[in-house]
């Protein structure tokens, strides 16, 4: 709730009940304005022209309203006055502590049975809340008792966004096969990797379903990038450094495509907090750095690989026809053991901004 409000005229101050105050500048709380002539509302579109204000703006009157829930402004170039709740300044204040997601970073001991969900529940409206509570907080989750038939995948993809068309096509179905041109088909183990390194935008979901399986081995395996990123920062800063910095590139040559695209293994957004962790040596391009800073950047990589590949980091399930693998590549790292038999699967991948949506819209964060 909103204590106490004071202005001049280049800002207003604050005072919010939970003691934390901020100063919001003039100019952005017009801008900001919801009112109809700044606001279209059924649109969410701003109908103001910023560049256009007066420079003479200013607020005329201020009042408190609903003990604190509202604040009212009248501005000089506005009639009527323009209503902004606590909620809206609250969660823009500079001075509140850091947005946290409530992420919580794990490793394979911190993993239980939560990772699990039953198909039947995704089907209602609170069910579907509680599987994207789960994805997003693990990281990842299994759907058990699908149907083990690829439209399963298309009816859990199009609840969440929509099937994303990349070179693998938009849904598919594999098993090993050595005339890919990809690491994915064989039946020796894969590292855990993130997919489409060589992709400016990674698919932010994978959905792996499988179908068959009469074979010995081959578990999935789900590695959390953030605990990666996390252990790396406590234990050696100069790595940590060198992996949010050093841009690496990852490439798909074949099947007619020739794909690159580079960045650092820990990207940041521009207030420092990890938004995506890419890591795939198999897909990693050709690449120079000055020579010590190569020499750095190995180290670098080898700690993070090493690490990848501890059975400390992973969560190791064979999984049964019928039970869906949801992931999300911005985060986790996935890989295979090697197997001997017949496994099939099917699968596709979503965007990462599908996904943020669907949690946005059910407040997931
Ligand atoms: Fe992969």
């Amino acid at each position: 709730m909103i204590k106490n409000i004071k202005f001049s005229s280049t800002e207003l101050n604050v005072k919010f009940i939970n003691n934390f105050e901020d100063n919001y500048p003039i100019i952005w709380l017009r801008d900001h304005a919801k009112d109809e002539i700044s606001w279209d509302d059924r649109s969410s579109q701003r109908k103001i022209f910023t560049a256009g204000l007066d420079e003479s703006l200013h607020i005329k009157k201020t009042s408190i309203v609903e003990n604190g829930k509202y604040l009212d402004i009248l501005w000089s170039d506005l009639e009527r006055p323009t209503r902004y709740s606590y909620e809206f300044l609250f969660g823009n204040s500079l001075n509140k502590e850091n947005k946290n997601r409530n992420i919580k970073t794990w490793k394979n001991n911190d993993t239980t049975k939560d990772v699990y969900i039953d198909y039947d529940i995704t089907t209602s409206k609170e069910g579907f809340k509680k599987f994207l509570q789960k994805l997003y907080n693990w990281g990842f989750c299994v759907i058990t008792n699908c149907k083990t038939e690829m439209k399963s995948v298309e009816t859990i993809a199009n609840k969440i966004g929509y099937v994303r068309q990349s070179i693998f096509g938009g849904l598919w179905s594999f098993q090993s096969d050595e005339n890919m041109a990809d690491s994915a088909y064989t039946q020796e183990e894969l590292r855990p990797h993130t997919d489409s390194t060589y992709s400016n935008d990674a698919p932010g979901l994978q959905l792996l379903l499988c179908c068959e399986y009469n074979a010995k081995g081959g578990e999935s395996i789900m590695v959390d990038g953030f605990k990666i990123a996390e252990t790396i920062k406590k234990e050696n800063k100069e790595i940590y450094e060198i992996l949010s910095n050093i841009e690496v590139p990852g490439n798909y040559i074949g099947d007619g495509v020739f794909l690159e695209a580079r960045r650092p293994i820990f990207k940041m957004n521009s207030d420092n907090e990890l938004i995506q962790v890419s890591f795939n040596n198999y897909d990693r391009a050709d690449f120079r750095l000055k020579n010590d800073l190569m020499i750095k950047f190995y180290e670098a990589i080898k700690r993070f690989d090493l690490i990848a590949n501890s059975k400390d980091f992973q969560w190791r399930h064979i999984l049964k026809p019928g039970e869906l693998l949801i992931f999300n590549n911005w985060r986790i790292l996935h890989g295979r053991g090697e197997f001997k038999g017949i496994r099939k699967m099917s699968g596709c991948y979503i965007n990462k901004e599908d996904f943020d949506s669907v949690c946005k819209l059910n407040k997931i964060y």
